[in-house]
């Protein structure tokens, strides 16, 4: 008598049904068919291994792929119908294999296990997945070095504790966002690295009984390496936890740059205007222009981050070896709609961060009217210890200047050599050199600095940073 799950994959040894609740539960296929082209692409392969091994004939083999191409045409036309029962990517394929080539289609899973294609499918997925992410960041980071290149020449205020800190240069500003970006590309590599191993062949939990030829499949499949062992291959996805990671880092680091400039676009600094491409109104307030875009940059650092501390909750209490917790349900997320959602969020995010970037125009006269005499406190300091005094003096006789002029109300830049003269003796008429925003920005010329001379080091840095990462 046929079990009434004999349809099924795994249905010979059922005797009752499935009730419907628990099969939605369990079934993956709602996200789990965009490896479709991964999941093909590493059948094939197998196909391969299983004819070198003897285990299907060279008209088998040549059928199942004959087969996979259609399935594979079904897919990229988006004619393939998804039919009750496929419980996932792998079970789908298979069936409509079996139902375009027949008998054959039923050796195709001689030794192997869900569990190693899954994993197989996530890596192959997720490599693909990583150089797109690669490349849109470098064109992020390239947008961002042109614009530095071209306003080198823009002074404005430099904050800390959101207070008015130092002159420095809006490029200085730009290439600070840029340096956290480029760790983010190289980090995004070394992922690769341990993401492009090969778990094909590592079956269910024990490994392949057929002699299949691993180093053919990792040929085949373009991995770096194989896996070491079958349990740690099947059952481990610190790969995805180390890309949720990464999406988190990264949109954190776009989440800073977009706070800054959602500050500098308020009317009260009005550093830059945002392009209207990225902004939106009010259904209200008919003079609102709103920082949507940037705000939303902001907040996706936090549901990525989300997507990470969960799926982390989620691998904590498991045993090894691969457990039904590394899928997803429709109810709750767990590794691929944390790693699918992670990719779709930063995907999404940097190319409204390249598009923010390249199209907002800063207003150079508000920037450089913002700055003000009491942020060359520090280079009235600078000034004694260039006439000898040691700096924790010169630091007290600047603070003194500083409260004399806020005693008097006027600007630091306005008291005169004889108010200065009560500050220290060591003040002559020669401070008025002092006094110049773009001389005070000059002499940070050392190598990191916002001097002309470092910020063009930097650019220039970048520039054939950028190129070595494209080669
Ligand atoms: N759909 C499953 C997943 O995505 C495939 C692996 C199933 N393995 C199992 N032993 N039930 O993880």
């Amino acid at each position: 008598m046929a079990s009434p799950e004999g349809n099924k994959l795994w249905g010979g040894r059922f005797v009752g049904n499935i009730d419907p609740i628990m099969e939605r539960f369990n079934a993956s296929i709602s996200y789990d068919q965009r490896m479709w082209q991964a999941d093909i692409k590493g059948s094939k392969a197998y196909a391969k291994a299983l004819q070198k091994a003897g285990l299907v004939t060279q008209n088998e083999m040549e059928q199942i792929l004959t087969g996979l191409d259609k399935v594979h045409d079904e897919w990229s036309r988006g004619e393939f119908k998804i039919k009750d029962g496929d419980e996932d990517i792998h079970t789908a394929n298979e069936r409509r294999l079996k139902e375009i080539i027949g008998d054959p289609a039923g050796k195709l899973h001689t030794g192997r296990s869900r569990n190693d294609q899954v994993a197989t499918d996530m890596r192959l997925w997720l490599r693909d997945g990583i150089s797109t992410l690669k490349e849109q960041t470098l064109q992020f980071i390239n947008t961002m070095v042109e614009r530095a290149a071209v306003e080198i020449d823009v002074l404005f205020p430099g904050y800390t504790h959101t207070q008015r800190a130092q002159p420095i240069r809006w490029s200085q500003w730009i290439l600070s966002h840029v340096v956290p970006l480029s760790r983010d590309v190289e980090r995004l590599e070394e992922i690769r690295k341990r993401t492009n191993v090969m778990p094909l062949g590592s079956g269910a939990i024990a490994g392949n009984p057929f002699n299949i030829d691993r180093e053919l499949l990792r040929k085949e499949l373009n991995f770096d390496s194989i896996s070491i062992n079958s349990l740690d291959a099947t059952g481990q996805r610190d790969f995805v936890a180390e890309f949720l990671f990464w999406g988190s880092m990264c949109l954190t680091h776009l989440s800073k740059m977009a706070e800054d400039l959602i500050l500098y676009n308020t009317k009260e600094f009005s550093f830059i205007t945002l392009s209207d491409a990225y902004s939106t109104g009010s259904s209200l307030m008919p003079q609102k222009k709103n920082a949507d875009s940037l705000e939303l940059i902001r907040s996706k650092a936090g549901r990525v981050f989300g997507r990470c501390a969960g799926f982390l909750m989620t691998l904590k209490g498991l045993p090894s070896t691969y457990n039904k917790d590394l899928q997803y349900s429709f109810l709750m997320q767990e590794d691929k709609e944390a790693m699918f959602d992670t990719f779709d969020t930063v995907h999404a995010v940097l190319q409204v961060a390249t598009g923010v970037i390249s199209t907002l125009e800063i207003n150079q006269k508000t920037m450089e009217e913002a700055l003000s005499p009491d942020m060359l406190a520090t280079d009235l300091a600078y000034y004694l210890v260039r006439k000898g005094m040691p700096f924790r003096e010169a630091h007290s006789c600047a603070g003194k200047a500083v409260y004399i002029a806020e005693s008097k109300k006027i600007p630091l830049n306005q008291l005169t050599v004889e108010d200065l003269h009560t500050a220290s003796p060591l003040f002559d008429c020669d401070i008025c050199t002092v006094w110049d925003y773009s001389s005070s920005v000059e002499q940070y010329s050392s190598p990191g600095g916002t001097a002309k001379c470092s910020v063009t080091a930097q650019i220039e840095h970048f520039r054939s940073w950028l190129r070595t990462q494209r080669q």
